[in-house]
């Protein structure tokens, strides 16, 4: 081996090294996550391990270990002349508070619930196929729901809807309006409350997802103006019916996404618009190679593309860059694609029209 060889496998063994611990720090922040551990520090603290422990009613010992892996991460602050560990205003936003685009609590209940079902994805190497959503349990609809929700609420209303701005006017009008891969309701529900005189109809395969979107839709006196199907993009039976229709973060997901881009055009009105939004990510490999394109290739692997290869899908894959968007987009019959001139640092964000 030659010293630059050296220095190389030195610099790589480095960077595993630190990605394993970032591995089990990252399993270790979802336990307290769920076991709301984040949380007593936040309402607690400053706290002693011991303190934490009848706040929580959790094992002191395990608690100590736990906060110290936390405070070795950043994750939690970490007082050693009391031994107390306390959350500051910025671990506080990205740990506890859903409300922030910021938060990133539900990145690990997506990756350890991705993490759970390695020994089938490892099946599906072997003999293709893949793992199909429902597999990964409720977990799953909740992490991405966590992961998403904030920033939907921060934009979809506010910017990315009024950047068309002929469409906008009709939501403010009333107009009718549809999200196909709508999860839980998590950008519908806050953009049909935004414009009070539209209807919205969500459509989502999982049923686990529209039952609760249906639920929250009961619950805050949504229903009939908003409601929610338990049917696939690609079977929505209508033409010419709707002013706006949106597909966040889904159509990659999707056994037949270029049916479903179909479907979408057919179903909207004419001189309405689509809006689709995708990981933002250039269509070339290496100009992904880093620590973004990373979490979507894997996420990819784990999740995306493996839920669609379940069904015997296209398996696209969630790292989708402008010109396959666009190729899809015409294919599909759309006769405009353009992005949509707003910023935004995780999604880019299409505009169709029909
Ligand atoms: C990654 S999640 C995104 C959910 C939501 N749009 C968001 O961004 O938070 C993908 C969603 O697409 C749904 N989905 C997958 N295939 C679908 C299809 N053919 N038609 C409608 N929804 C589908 C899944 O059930 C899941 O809820």
């Amino acid at each position: 081996m030659s010293d630059v060889e050296r220095d190389q496998a030195r610099e790589l063994a480095r960077q595993i090294g630190v990605d394993f611990g970032a591995t089990l720090a990252v399993a270790l922040a979802y336990v307290g996550d769920r076991l709301a551990i984040f949380r007593a520090i936040a309402e607690n603290g400053p706290v002693t391990s011991a303190e934490l422990a009848t706040h929580t009613g959790l094992n002191e010992r395990y608690l100590r270990e736990w906060a110290s892996t936390m405070a070795a991460a950043g994750y939690v602050d970490y007082n050693p002349s009391e031994q107390k560990f306390a959350l500051n205003h910025a671990q506080r936003t990205v740990l506890l508070d859903e409300r922030s685009p910021f938060n990133m609590a539900g990145a690990f209940q997506y990756a350890i619930t991705c993490i759970r079902q390695l020994s089938p994805l490892t099946d599906a190497f072997r003999h293709g196929g893949g793992v199909p959503f429902a597999d990964f349990g409720p977990e799953i609809a909740e992490a991405i729901r966590r992961m998403f929700q904030a920033g939907y609420e921060a934009w979809v209303a506010s910017r990315w809807v009024p950047a068309v701005p002929d469409v906008h006017q009709r939501m403010l009008a009333g107009g009718e309006a549809a999200e196909v891969g709508c999860g839980s309701g998590q950008c519908l529900i806050p953009v049909a409350k935004a414009f009070p005189n539209s209807r919205f109809t969500g459509y989502d395969v999982d049923q686990g997802s529209i039952a609760l979107a249906r639920d929250k839709c009961v619950r805050q006196g949504l229903v009939p103006r908003v409601i929610f199907e338990q049917v696939a993009a690609e079977a929505i039976p209508d033409s010419n019916r709707f002013d706006l229709m949106m597909a966040f973060n889904c159509i990659h997901d999707m056994a037949h996404p270029r049916a479903a881009l179909r479907t979408i055009q057919r179903a909207l009105k004419p001189g309405g618009a689509m809006l689709w939004s995708e990981a933002r990510v250039s269509d070339q490999l290496q100009d992904n190679l880093g620590t973004w394109g990373r979490s979507l290739y894997a996420a990819s692997t784990m999740h995306c593309m493996t839920v669609s290869l379940a069904h015997g899908g296209e398996g696209l894959g969630s790292v989708i860059g402008p010109s396959l968007a666009r190729e899809l987009a015409l294919e599909a019959g759309f006769a405009s694609f353009d992005a949509l001139p707003v910023d935004n640092s995780f999604h880019q964000i299409f505009v169709l029209r029909k």
